[in-house]
């Protein structure tokens, strides 16, 4: 089967070299849909559901599909492709032994949704065991299975299974339908605001006053900034997504310029997989066609499993290579003294001015029906959480 490739917009070349596009449109989406009910089927979970369509959508590209042994086991080991790319978190399709000896190899697989819908099919190239032990240490850089992403790898099925996939139908983002954009979309989208260079910026939290800080400093050497949140699966007790995009938009209405700041989300799971992730996380918003990311402090980390800049060193190693400029940006904080936020770099004056802030404090406080005072969150912000935590 042929499926274009998706026309270049602005100058930054996707990962791999070109947009990939695995959505299948018009006739040979009508004859999948009439034969996608013979085949042997697979439900996925909102994860692999989220994955099919990063793949698809070109946010994943150059992957055309699930990982097979070889590319995932370069990935595991050396965070490269079989081919050289750079590639740092599998993306692979688990399932139990007993499924994968139902699906012959060669055979196409319906991929179906928890809701029983038909979003995808599956070429089934390979199925291969895998360790989970290793993956974990490897891509986590720990075994403990309290990590949320490691505790995902100990709980998967043992066989992956592997091949290229289409995507019939798009998972339901009714509710953020407005900030849908596919990365070719995104990229004509800069190209009509004529924003040459422009910052993506990836979040699983309500935006506080030091992304606000850091994204508002990256943005004065740039034409544009892309507020990318991640709003598919994340831990139970990150803030839901809808909470979350009702307060992108207070903060961006009232504190931002409209004619530089674009709210796009990024339909993706969260894997908490700090420096491995960081690089992922990078990939995709490059893909997405920004020609800067911002990598802060403990950036995707979770607990204490990484160092406060593991990922910005992490990622400092393969930027010229990865082709999209990463801002580094120093743990930002309220000086009380400066009556603004600052860094070490920044601001002279002793901890004891400082309000340090994190998406952890934030929803710390709230949960503990705290107010968030200004030095933390803007107050729209503020009152937007408050009344989505007391509906939820
Ligand atoms: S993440 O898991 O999506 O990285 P979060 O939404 O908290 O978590 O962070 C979004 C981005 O802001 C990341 O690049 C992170 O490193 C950065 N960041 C968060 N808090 C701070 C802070 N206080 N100072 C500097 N950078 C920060």
């Amino acid at each position: 089967m042929t499926l274009t490739t998706q026309k270049e917009q602005t100058t930054i070349i996707p990962h791999g070299g070109e947009l990939v596009q695995r959505e299948l449109v018009g006739s040979q989406r009508e004859t999948y849909l009439n034969k996608v009910s013979a085949m042997k089927s697979l439900e996925l979970n909102a994860w692999s559901l989220s994955d099919i369509e990063l793949i698809a959508i070109g946010g994943f590209s150059p992957l055309t599909g699930f990982m097979g042994k070889s590319d995932y086991t370069r990935v595991v080991e050396k965070m490269r492709l079989e081919d050289g790319t750079i590639w740092s978190v599998p993306i692979t399709l688990a399932v139990t032994g007993e499924q994968a000896d139902d699906f012959e190899i060669g055979s196409e697989i319906a991929l179906v949704g928890e809701d029983g819908a038909y979003y995808g099919v599956l070429e089934l190239e390979e199925k291969y065991n895998y360790d989970k032990e290793k993956e974990a240490r490897l891509v986590y850089g720990t075994t403990d299975g309290a990590h949320p992403g490691v505790k995902k790898t100990y709980e998967k099925g043992e066989v992956y299974l592997a091949g290229p996939i289409y995507l019939l139908n798009r998972p339901n983002h009714s509710k953020f339908e407005d900030f849908y954009l596919d990365p070719s979309e995104t990229r004509k989208m800069f190209a009509d605001l004529g924003w040459k260079t422009v910052v993506g910026f990836q979040t699983r939290n309500p935006v506080h006053r030091a992304h606000e800080y850091i994204q508002k400093c990256a943005l004065e050497s740039v034409d544009g900034l892309l507020l990318n949140p991640l709003v598919g699966e994340t831990k139970s007790d990150d803030i839901a997504a809808d909470i979350r995009m009702e307060s992108y938009q207070v903060i961006l209405k009232n504190y931002y310029p409209e004619d530089r700041t674009r709210l796009v989300i990024y339909p993706a799971a969260m894997r908490y997989a700090g420096p491995k992730e960081a690089i992922l996380h990078a990939i995709v918003r490059k893909n997405y066609g920004c020609t800067h990311f911002i990598v802060g402090r403990d950036h995707a980390g979770v607990s204490d499993y990484y160092g406060t800049y593991e990922a910005q060193e992490f990622i400092s190693q393969f930027e010229a290579e990865l082709g999209i400029q990463i801002f580094k940006f120093e743990h930002a904080f309220y000086c009380t003294k400066c009556e603004n936020m600052g860094t070490a770099k920044t601001c002279p004056h002793d901890k004891e001015s400082h309000v340090h802030l994190s998406g952890t404090k934030v929803r710390e406080k709230l949960r503990n029906g705290e107010d968030l005072p200004k030095e933390f969150s803007r107050p729209e912000v503020a009152a937007v959480l408050r009344k989505g935590m007391k509906e939820n």
